[in-house]
């Protein structure tokens, strides 16, 4: 492993940083508070090319590695954790997905707006009676002959608001139990598709969350993901790369908070002194760079293993469970030295903090990926 960053890297995290910092941060108290969708922001990442980062230029991407993407994830979660999220499923759950595993035609049909940002995408797996419990399928896409009939409602969806074309993961012959499940892409203007209400989070609050219903949807057999049964594997394959942004995401919040944590040390004086002068305090930010080297390590290498064409599946799922437990601890302990002014929003730690929590739930909770991890450890697989 090498991560002396390449020149093209660095220009990515440097571009990335300098767009969160000038463009992300002024509104994103205002856009946090009111539940506002950053509309604007994600035009100007569009343009950057971040929501299409490892698509082969042939359909309009970047063609850039994970190692980029990852650090790109990591300087955006910094100051605004609804952007990254949204560039976090379009790149690795919808674009990956489609290019890794879509028909020729499916690739050209949907990856060129989706890379240049036109079309947003969202990943629907999530259901009200099926969370971790993933294969428990209740949503049917039943074989019509020439189409497929979707009925059934997925929760939590990312992006459901706004996101033109949905990867739908749904039980077509339940008697397979999950070899019996398939994905589909569906575009959100079709008769049959209604979206439920934005749902108010603790946090990425601007980001749009909501429920989607799904009422005698007819899909054409076209936009079967690959053969019939694979959709569940799909999911899962998909999601061992979505595990790495959101793994990053929570490395750029522990990173975030940190950096914040470290000026304010240095210039708040108490007791006649800066605060980092006393031990309590310069501790706590020893332990949170440990942590955050620790995690980014582990994030990278994962991206490191991917783009090497390596297994990853357990080192994405260790790096989510650490990066995102690092990120919770230590944004409590960014609110701690910041003191009463952490608590409010305009020093961005509180909502660091709150942003923090989500990364330990989606794509997976902390359980999960010790289920991941602890199989493959039982089983003697490499990580
Ligand atoms: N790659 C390929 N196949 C895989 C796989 C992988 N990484 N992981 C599992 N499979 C296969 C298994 O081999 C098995 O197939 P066979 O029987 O043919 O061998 C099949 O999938 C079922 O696997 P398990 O028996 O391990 O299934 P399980 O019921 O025990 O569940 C689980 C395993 C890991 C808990 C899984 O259900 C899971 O990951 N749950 C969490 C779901 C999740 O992460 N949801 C996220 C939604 S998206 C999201 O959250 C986006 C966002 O917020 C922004
Ligand atoms: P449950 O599965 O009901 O789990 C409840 C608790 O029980 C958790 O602590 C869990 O870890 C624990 N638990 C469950 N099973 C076990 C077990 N076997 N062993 C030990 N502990 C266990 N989903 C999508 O498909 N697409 C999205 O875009 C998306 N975006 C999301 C955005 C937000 C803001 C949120 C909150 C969720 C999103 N999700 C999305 C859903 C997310 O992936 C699920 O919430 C998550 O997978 C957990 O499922 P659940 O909420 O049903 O919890």
């Amino acid at each position: 492993m090498n991560f002396n960053l390449t020149e093209e890297q660095l220009a990515v995290r440097e571009a990335a940083r300098d767009f969160a910092q000038k463009e992300l941060k002024p509104g994103v108290i205002e856009r946090d508070s009111k539940m506002l969708y950053p509309t604007e922001q994600i035009r100007g990442m569009a343009e950057l090319g971040f929501l299409g980062m490892m698509v082969s230029p042939e359909y309009g991407g970047g063609g850039m590695d994970t190692l980029s993407y990852v650090l790109a994830m990591e300087e955006i979660s910094k100051v605004d954790n609804s952007c990254s999220v949204i560039m976090s499923v379009n790149n690795s759950l919808v674009c990956w997905g489609i290019e890794t595993f879509g028909s020729e035609e499916q690739k050209q049909k949907y990856l060129p707006r989706l890379a240049a940002g036109e079309w947003i995408g969202s990943f629907c797996l999530s259901e009200p009676e099926a969370g971790s419990d993933a294969t428990s399928q209740r949503t049917t896409a039943i074989d019509m002959g020439d189409h497929y009939l979707l009925n059934g409602t997925k929760n939590w969806i990312t992006n459901g608001g706004t996101s033109k074309l949905h990867i739908v993961i749904a039980q077509t012959d339940a008697e397979k139990g999950h070899r019996g499940i398939n994905a589909f892409l569906v575009e959100a203007d079709w008769d049959g598709v209604s979206i439920g209400a934005k749902e108010d989070k603790l946090g990425i609050r601007s980001s749009d969350t909501h429920t989607i219903m799904y009422t005698d949807v007819k899909v054409p057999k076209e936009n079967r993901i690959g053969d019939d049964g694979f959709g569940f594997k799909f999911a899962m394959k998909t999601l061992s790369g979505g595990r790495i942004g959101i793994a990053a995401q929570a490395l750029g919040i522990a990173g975030g908070a940190y950096e914040l944590s470290l000026a304010y040390a240095q210039e708040r004086s108490a007791f006649g002194k800066p605060i980092i002068k006393h031990q309590a305090i310069s501790f706590k930010l020893a332990d949170m760079a440990t942590d955050i080297e620790a995690a980014k390590m582990m994030v990278y290498r994962a991206a490191w293993l991917k783009d090497q064409k390596l297994d990853y599946d357990t080192a994405s799922s260790m790096a989510k469970l650490y990066a995102s437990e690092v990120a919770m601890r230590h944004t409590v302990e960014a609110v701690q030295i910041h003191g009463g002014y952490g608590f409010v929003k305009e020093y961005h730690v509180e909502r660091l903090m709150r942003d923090a929590k989500i990364t330990q739930i989606y794509e997976g909770t902390s359980e999960v990926q010790r289920i991941v991890i602890s199989r493959a450890v039982e089983k003697g697989k490499p990580y």
